[in-house]
């Protein structure tokens, strides 16, 4: 049986919005403290809507294939949308991950979340408890892998 599904392999070699976002109206930044890898999302939001949406990722090809499929799930979407995206709808739109490559997608949903933080944060807009919780737990994370740009 092979490792990743077909759909997880399109996505890792056909990326869909990767790139980086010079004018960002939120960055989110997030990483692993095991395998280390690291992943930025970047988001441009217009009337309340996420217009675009990229990402730039340095870990394995899971990685890369979940921030493919999370910036095309949640372009065009209303930021509170964005908000609800779970683990699970990645796993099911990528027809599922390895056990060992569950961690991976937890990534990109920690990432998009703190892309979002980082808006409603610098618009001194409301932040979701859940989204307060996550800025914290990342700044630990990154604290701990030593990365602190
Ligand atoms: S092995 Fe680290 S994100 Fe996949």
């Amino acid at each position: 049986m092979a490792l990743y599904s077909e759909i997880v392999m399109d996505h890792f070699k056909n990326p869909r919005n990767q790139g980086k976002i010079e004018d960002a109206d939120g960055v989110g930044k997030v990483g692993n403290v095991q395998c280390g890898d690291l992943m930025w999302f970047y988001i441009k939001v217009r009337d309340g809507v996420i217009e675009d949406i990229k990402w730039e990722t340095y870990g394995c090809a899971a990685a890369i294939a979940v921030s493919s499929i999370v910036s095309e799930m949640v372009k065009g979407k209303e930021v509170e949308e964005a908000v609800e995206l779970t683990n699970q709808e990645i796993l099911e739109g990528l027809g599922n991950l390895p056990t060992p490559k569950i961690h991976c997608s937890l990534l990109g949903v920690d990432a998009l979340h703190e892309a979002i933080y980082d808006y409603l944060s610098k618009n001194k807009m409301e932040i979701p408890e859940k989204l307060e919780k996550n800025h914290e737990r990342q700044k630990k994370i990154l604290d701990k892998i030593g990365d602190k740009d």
